[in-house]
């Protein structure tokens, strides 16, 4: 298994080296990892050039914790691994505090990996060593004195909040308490980027926010960079500052989380936030008929109302529901919610209100108005149809 093998070998290779920093590594720059028009392509099954990666260019910012999504296949994980120097690009630079890791020796790749901590799905704890033992293995490979050891692993145990499981053998740990050790392990170098390759991914939802909570916690105080990829979308929603969509090797977008979650632009990233959406419940969506139907002199339209996170403002619902008010008519809230991602308050509601028609004014004239008073209030509003 190439990640357990990539343990073994860190482990192996690992003397007491220290990272000399690159000419480019001033204060001047606030750039972590910087992937400079990055190209991968690989032998495929039948030698035939398979590309991985295509055009890369981002930055990841100094102490952010950034995410990577994209359907299986994408290139994540070739993308998080030339991070640390496992993949070389084929094309471009992958440069991390300012040192190009695919122009790096062997030595200077162990040099490299001890400032790139990196967590696995599946923990790769070796099972014939206790908990400390496995947390403690880097240093000692590295030579470095037992009492220095004891003091790191101790601190770390206590930040992971598992002391009182130091003296366990991965077995008889759970999912979340292997990861800690997983966690623990990848930060005993004193590393200042942590790789996460779907660290959550085997665990339940509740051990999933626990070990989100620390690792936002281990962000903020040793400031450390984080970089992670997940397919679960509400891991990037909880924790990252950045964001971006991997799509055939491609980043089609990146931003913001609250920019591009709340404004999606591509189709990929519609795709993928697709588990975030409140949908229309069933029952509604059977009775709903087309817009363009309406000629009933009182019907309830149903409204889309979207808010993007754009506007620093909260949205104002006594605003929105006066601006859909006909004449005193009943505005009610069906379905939806608002989130807070970041500061930025950004959801779907889906509201209806009451359209009362006669020959001076007809429904659909009344219901342009009423979309234009509405957009006032919110980012998008669309018209679902009415029931
Ligand atoms: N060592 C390799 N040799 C040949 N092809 C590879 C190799 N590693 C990755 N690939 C190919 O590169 C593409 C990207 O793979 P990668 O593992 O980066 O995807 P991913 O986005 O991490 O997917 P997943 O979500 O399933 O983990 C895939 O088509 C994969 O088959
Ligand atoms: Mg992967």
């Amino acid at each position: 298994m190439a990640d357990l093998f990539d343990v073994v070998q860190f482990i192996e290779d690992a003397p007491s080296l220290v990272m000399k920093p690159g000419p480019a590594n001033g204060a001047a720059t606030q750039a972590a990892v910087v992937f400079d028009d990055v190209g991968k392509v690989f032998a495929g099954a039948r030698g035939e050039p398979t590309t991985a990666l295509a055009n890369v260019s981002m930055q990841v910012t100094r102490g952010e914790v950034f995410g990577m999504i994209g359907r299986s296949g994408a290139g994540k994980s070739t993308l998080l691994r030339l991070v640390n120097g496992l993949e070389k690009p084929s094309a471009g630079a992958v440069r991390v505090n300012g040192v190009s890791v695919g122009e790096l020796d062997e030595r200077g790749l162990v040099t490299l990996r001890r400032r790139i901590g990196m967590v696995f799905q599946h923990f790769n704890l070796l099972s014939a060593k206790t908990v400390r033992e496995n947390i403690a293995l880097p240093l000692k490979i590295a030579g470095v004195p037992k009492a220095a050891i004891d003091k790191k692993v101790d601190a770390l145990l206590e930040l992971v909040g598992l002391s009182a499981k130091r003296d366990a053998y991965p077995a008889s740990l759970s999912g979340g308490q292997k990861q800690r050790v997983g966690i623990a392990r990848a930060l005993v170098t004193d590393p200042d980027i942590l790789l996460c390759d779907e660290a959550t991914s085997a665990l339940d939802p509740e051990t999933t926010q626990a070990i989100l909570a620390l690792l936002r916690d281990i962000n903020r105080r040793l400031n450390l960079t984080i970089v992670l990829i997940t397919h679960e979308m509400e891991v990037i929603r909880e924790v990252c500052d950045t964001v971006a969509v991997i799509e055939r090797g491609e980043v089609v977008e990146h931003g913001p989380v609250w920019r591009v979650f709340g404004d999606p632009q591509h189709d990929a990233t519609r795709a993928l936030l697709r588990t975030l959406v409140h949908d229309l419940p069933t029952d509604l969506a059977e009775r709903v008929r087309p817009v363009r139907n309406l000629a009933q002199d009182d019907a309830r339209i149903l409204l889309d109302v979207r808010f993007t996170g754009a506007d620093a403002h909260e949205p104002d619902l006594g605003a929105l529901a006066a601006a859909l008010s006909f004449d005193g008519g009943q505005v009610n809230f069906v379905h939806g919610g608002i989130d807070r991602i970041q500061g930025h308050a950004q959801g779907r509601l889906v509201i209806s209100a009451q359209v009362r028609a006669d020959a001076d004014r007809p429904a659909q004239i009344q219901v342009a108005a009423l979309l234009e008073r509405a957009r006032r209030y919110a980012n998008h509003v669309e018209v679902l149809g009415y029931v």
